[in-house]
């Protein structure tokens, strides 16, 4: 098995560990590191005149986790076996810390998950202040705990409300100097030498020394449950759980929050067992499953370009135009010039234009202020952002990626006069969220270049770009579009085209069925809290606000103009009535479902109940989160009968990094393939929501069989049997 370790011993008797996986690009706790780490134990506890050890890596990253893959296929093949691995990785972590010499960990890059869980078996945490350098155990974000003893030496390191609170339940990545004030590392320091230097000043004045947890006068901070000022505590747990998770009740902090309490009230080696057994009933649970099935392997498949063009030669994209320097094409300008491309932005005036710099001047002095780059770098992507009101100053750009007014025909009318300064092969890209591709693309002479990259607002931060492929669009524009996706960091979904494409569509059904609710008669509190609890990031009415009413009723109205498909639904007669009769046309205005006079937060506009039909009616809590559920799984259900979704890979993930649907599905298409009693049960109990809630309920008439027939996921990447 490779060594993933070295082993160097100095004149001095300091053994140096370099955490070094010659195989990976970072060091992660698989088998190796596993074999390794035992190796290495047997030798340093055989060294005579040892004095002291320091724990580094020679990647970039000091550590980055575990090794998810090898995880899932331990647990595939027989659970017992990844609790022997973790057996022995924690077995090994206890050998180091109770060496009996000083072992320091010299992090000098990020150390996350089982990264920091090395690090805090060592007796002294120094952490280098790189930049990016993150250290954190962000294993509950991934459905997980972390199971070589990060729960049982956090808790013991921080007492049980800090450890819960601070690392444990958040999943935060912290700075090192944060790291430092949460009492996860004991110093920081500015240079690579003055880590090494700091680690054997401290060798040199702690020849023995034991973990708090060893000394025979150790008391854990805060008190054990047992002791009155934390059973006081206690009860108070839970409601802080709910309040971070907004009230979605998820199998991985309730059972973090069980390895800490149970854990907590044992000695160290029980509590390091009690951890592995809630480890491992996640990892084998579906919901672990689940977002390690989204946020690993779809996310792997898509990224790694399963829906680009095979072989297609696709020259790259160097010069972009953006036009309009609005919300998006502010957001997109920054993005392109973050990955070193040189952006021109075109809106009406000068000034207007100018945003998209303030734009960028503003998250490049954030991202300065928070360590994430450097003065010098920030200048740079600056300097590739020039913005103008002249057509002439975008001659030569080799894309162009369209973000004007929602409006085809003045669509059509940017790109005609632009078209001519452009490079004879631009990419054309149209930002719209909703406006059919191949009719947009009907206004240029060249509609094979021609293709919708659609992205999500904030740009800076959300991962999705749909990329939506019209009638004519050539495969070396998707290809380019693909690589240009990529290029800045996005994750590139890829659908056909339709009205409001795959994600606008879908989450066009979610505020619907909500402010139909609404309409009802149910308050909207309980809708809103019907969502959060469901495991939505927003509430839908908070969603609608943000979006704007008035342009959720200009597309509408679009739609209705364009379809004989269009149906009236109640939710459209209350975002009328409380844009046109009350001026209440969302969040930028201060009004809309919420009023924002006091401040950012928004309370629910207590005028609403006058304006529904069956005051306080009450709809069963389930039938309100599942209403939204089933009414977007549904319509995902039919984009993928109607060929705008090309695979359930791209509905999982553009669901989730898209349009916020609850993340411990992973994503839409699994939602129903996962419904208890699997397809046959979702499908009864849609047939159930129809016959009381109306037929866009009613389900395929071949579900079942149409998914039993196809995979619920790509193939898995190399390696993973
Ligand atoms: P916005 O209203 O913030 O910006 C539009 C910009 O286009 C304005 O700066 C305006 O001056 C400029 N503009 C108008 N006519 C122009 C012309 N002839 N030449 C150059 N610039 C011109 O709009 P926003 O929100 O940025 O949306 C832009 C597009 O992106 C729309 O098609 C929208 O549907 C789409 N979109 C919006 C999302 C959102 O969350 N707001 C998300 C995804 C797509």
């Amino acid at each position: 098995m490779t060594n993933t370790i070295r082993y160097d011993r100095g004149a001095d008797g300091i053994v140096t560990l370099t955490l070094d996986d010659p195989t990976q690009s970072a060091n992660t706790m698989n088998r190796a590191y596993a074999a390794s780490m035992s190796a290495v134990l047997d030798r340093l506890e055989a060294e005579s005149d040892l004095v002291g050890v320091i724990v580094t890596s020679a990647k970039s990253t000091f550590f980055a986790g575990g090794d998810l893959p090898e995880m899932i296929r331990a647990t595939r093949a027989d659970a017992p076996d990844l609790a022997a691995l973790l057996g022995t990785i924690k077995r090994d972590l206890r050998r180091l810390e109770t060496l009996g010499r000083p072992v320091v960990a010299a992090v000098n890059g990020s150390a996350l998950g089982g990264g920091l869980e090395i690090a805090l078996a060592c007796h002294h945490r120094i952490a280098l202040d790189a930049p990016g350098s993150r250290l954190g155990l962000p294993e509950v974000t991934l459905g997980l705990l972390p199971g070589a003893g990060g729960v049982t030496r956090t808790v013991r390191m921080l007492g049980l409300a800090g450890a819960l609170t601070t690392v444990l339940l958040t999943g935060r990545r912290m700075r090192p100097t944060d790291a430092l004030a949460a009492g996860i590392v004991n110093e920081v320091v500015a240079t690579p030498t003055e880590l090494l230097d700091r680690a054997r000043a401290w060798i040199a004045a702690n020849p023995q020394p034991k973990q708090p947890w060893d000394r025979p006068d150790y008391r854990m901070p805060g008190g054990t449950p047992a002791s009155r000022s934390l059973a006081a505590q206690l009860p108070a747990f839970p409601a802080t759980l709910r309040k971070q998770l907004k009230g979605a009740r998820l199998p991985a902090p309730e059972a973090i929050l069980a390895a800490a309490v149970e854990g907590a009230q044992v000695d160290l080696e029980t509590a390091l067992t009690v951890e592995t057994r809630h480890l491992i009933g996640l990892l084998t649970g579906q919901v672990a499953k689940n977002m390690i099935g989204a946020f690993f392997f779809d996310l792997k498949a898509v990224n790694g370009g399963a829906a680009r063009p095979a072989d297609v030669d696709a020259p790259p994209v160097r010069r972009v135009a953006v036009l309009g320097a609005g919300m998006m094409g502010a957001g997109i300008a920054y993005a392109c010039a973050s990955a070193g491309l040189d952006v021109v932005v075109k809106d009406v005036t000068p000034e207007a234009a100018g945003r998209a710099r303030e734009h960028a001047e503003r998250l490049l002095a954030r991202a300065v202020r928070k360590g994430r780059k450097t003065e010098a770098d920030a200048r740079a992507v600056l300097d590739r952002i020039t913005t103008t009101d002249q057509a002439d100053a975008l001659a030569g750009c080799d894309a162009v990626i369209e973000a004007v007014f929602e409006d085809p025909a003045l669509k059509q009318q940017v790109f005609a006069e632009v078209l001519p300064v452009l490079a004879p092969d631009a990419l054309l890209a149209s930002n719209t969220s909703t406006l059919p591709i191949t009719g947009l693309a009907a206004g240029v002479d060249r509609p094979a270049d021609f293709i919708g990259m659609h992205f999500f607002s904030p740009v800076d931060r959300m991962p999705l770009l749909e990329i939506v492929v019209g009638e004519g669009t050539g495969d070396v524009a998707l290809a380019r579009a693909f690589d240009l996706g990529r290029r800045i960091g996005k994750t590139p979904i890829v659908v056909n085209d339709g009205r409001g494409f795959f994600t606008s569509r879908v989450i066009g059904r979610f505020i619907d069925e909500a402010v139909g609710m609404v309409a009802e008669g149910v308050p909207a509190a309980s809708v809103e809290q019907a969502a959060l609890q469901a495991g939505y990031p927003t509430g839908p009415l908070a969603l609608a606000d943000e979006v704007s009413l008035t342009l959720i009723q200009r597309i509408r109205r679009q739609f209705e103009a364009a379809s004989e498909e269009f149906r009236p639904l109640p939710a459209h007669r209350l975002v009328d009535e409380l844009v046109d009769a009350y001026d209440r046309p969302g969040r930028a205005a201060g009004r809309g479902f919420y009023s924002y006079d006091d401040g950012n937060r928004g309370r629910l506009w207590s005028g609403l109940a006058d304006l529904t039909t069956d005051a306080g009616r009450a709809v069963p809590f389930t039938d309100l989160q599942e209403r939204m559920l089933f009414a977007e799984a549904l319509d995902a259900l039919r984009c993928l009968d109607e060929g705008v979704l090309r695979t359930e890979t791209d509905a999982n993930i553009g669901s989730i990094f898209g349009i916020g649907f609850p993340a411990w599905t992973g994503g839409v298409i699994r939602y129903v393939r996962q419904y208890a009693g699997g397809p046959a049960g979702f499908a009864a109990r849609a047939t159930e929501l129809a016959d009381r809630y109306g037929d866009r309920f009613t389900p395929p008439a071949d579900l079942v069989d149409r998914l039993a027939a196809s995979a619920d996921r790509p193939a898995e990447p190399a390696g993973v049997a």
